[in-house]
């Protein structure tokens, strides 16, 4: 029989080539593709045979939406969109470090302490590593069921003889099934274990939680070829230098994609902050310029985070637009809006954009707040200590309403804020103790707010 061609796969996006090439055609990234092991001979051959066929059913049923377990761990249990489905898989991915191990090694004892049975296998950390960890976090009484062993045959046949309601394997990376010839954390062994453990999931009714690593540019054989084969896709972030953590799910078969929660690295683990805006906040003092309030959603809850700016003369050719937290594409259209339209050029300037406390913003709501920062920093003019703001900036400069204003409104009425601005056919009158002024377009909002056209 002919030797099956090895491919070439793509770590960071999973496109299969059939030559190596130093930039990804499907993903555009810079080395990283590898090259696989061929596919066990004759797989397409048996494929050909002839298959038994598959039941088939209707789309009605009698059955009521699965039980969900809860951890307690409110954050958690959100994020996954209202607690822990049985038999779904889940992948947890983030930096290394950035606490993916804590916080699991903490929701695993949760669960346990309700009453469910759990295993936590670690193919990272010795035993006695955990248990110290453990101890340190106060959990060491929980009955969670502990294992350190990275061979997947030999974890699948302990699952299969324990029956856990949840596994967690820390971390995918880790795994090797001997039925692959290549070394852990390859493409191929990511794809086969995360494969084999999602299979036993749903056969056998056990939930699985996977752990994988990701570095900023993708490199290590990534979490992404698994993501199309679990139910819920959550990342961990956070800036190394900051407290903050959320974990964001950007994938839910079971509950809302966009949900966050927030959470705090401490000397005693990780603990849950139930109020993101007011610890978002938390740290502005008298008004600034270069300092703007957004009304955001995250999810299903509005959070308030303040966007910072920075504008300064330049010496560079091309000057510099460093931006953390925000789209930079939707940052630069901002920008060309705000010279086309309101005849505020940025030329010749450096910008620098930042959301505080390491919050990532991804909705184009948070475009007004961006151009109200940007131009306080411009003009050196503090906008009002209690102004919240929210809307999309379309290309003509038109203010476009946007989402859920009641609920934003309503949160920065809670933390204080006592006037908003939003866009024209906003669906909201504003609300008890908030002012809030409409307008049609960006340069009517200058006008207003800066006293200039
Ligand atoms: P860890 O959960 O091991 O990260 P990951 O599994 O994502 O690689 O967390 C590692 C970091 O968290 C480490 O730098 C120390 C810090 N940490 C605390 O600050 N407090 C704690 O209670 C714990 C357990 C860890
Ligand atoms: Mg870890």
């Amino acid at each position: 029989m002919a030797r099956t061609a090895a491919s070439f796969t793509c770590t960071a996006c999973g496109a299969v080539h059939k030559k190596w090439a130093g930039r990804c055609d499907a993903c555009g990234g810079w080395n990283t593709i590898v090259e696989e092991a061929p596919l066990s001979q004759g797989g397409a051959k048996a494929l050909s045979a002839k298959g038994r066929s598959i039941p088939l059913t209707d789309l009605a049923t009698e059955e009521a939406p699965p039980p969900r377990a809860r951890s307690g761990i409110a954050e958690f249990d959100r994020v996954l969109g209202g607690g822990l489905v049985p038999a779904s898989a889940v992948l947890v991915g983030g930096d290394p470090g950035i606490g993916k191990s804590t916080l699991l090694l903490q929701a695993t004892a949760a669960f346990a302490r309700s009453g469910m049975k759990v295993l936590y296998v670690s193919g990272e950390e010795a035993a006695a590593q955990v248990r110290m960890r453990a101890q340190r976090l106060g959990l060491h009484d929980a009955p969670v069921a502990l294992g350190a062993e990275t061979n997947l045959r030999d974890i699948l046949t302990t699952l299969d003889a324990e029956r856990p309601a949840l596994a967690v394997i820390d971390s995918i990376q880790t795994m090797w099934a001997d039925t692959v010839e290549a070394a852990p954390g390859s493409v191929s062994q990511v794809r086969a274990a995360a494969h084999e453990l999602v299979t036993f999931a749903k056969r056998r009714g056990v939930a699985v939680i996977l752990v994988g690593h990701v570095t900023k540019e993708g490199q290590i054989a990534g979490p992404r070829v698994v993501e199309h084969m679990v139910d819920t896709v959550l990342y961990f972030e956070g800036e190394r230098g900051h407290q903050f953590r959320i974990l964001r799910a950007v994938k839910n078969r079971f509950g809302p994609a966009d949900e966050i929660g927030v959470f705090e690295m401490t000397g005693g683990g990780l603990s849950q902050v139930p109020n993101p805006s007011a610890l978002f906040l938390s740290e502005r003092g008298q008004p600034q310029p270069g300092s703007a309030v957004f009304a955001g959603i995250e999810g299903t809850r509005p959070v308030l985070t303040e966007i910072q700016a920075l504008v300064a003369p330049s010496t560079l050719a091309s000057p510099r637009r460093t931006v953390v937290g925000l789209d930079s594409g939707r940052v630069s259209t901002i920008l060309a809006v705000l010279e086309a339209r309101c005849g505020i050029p940025f030329a010749g300037l450096d910008v620098f954009l930042n959301v505080a406390g390491g919050m990532r913003v991804t909705e184009p709501a948070a475009d007004l707040a961006v151009a109200a920062a940007l131009l306080s920093a411009r003009e050196d003019a503090a906008l009002p200590a209690d102004m919240a703001v929210f809307g999309e900036i379309s290309l003509s400069g038109a203010l476009r309403p946007v989402g859920q204003a009641e609920n934003r409104l309503k949160e920065a009425s809670k933390l204080g804020f006592s006037q908003a601005i939003a866009p024209e056919g906003t669906k909201s009158d504003g609300g008890e103790g908030i002012r809030l002024r409409k307008m049609a377009d960006l340069a009517a909002f200058v006008g207003e707010i800066f006293g200039a056209g």
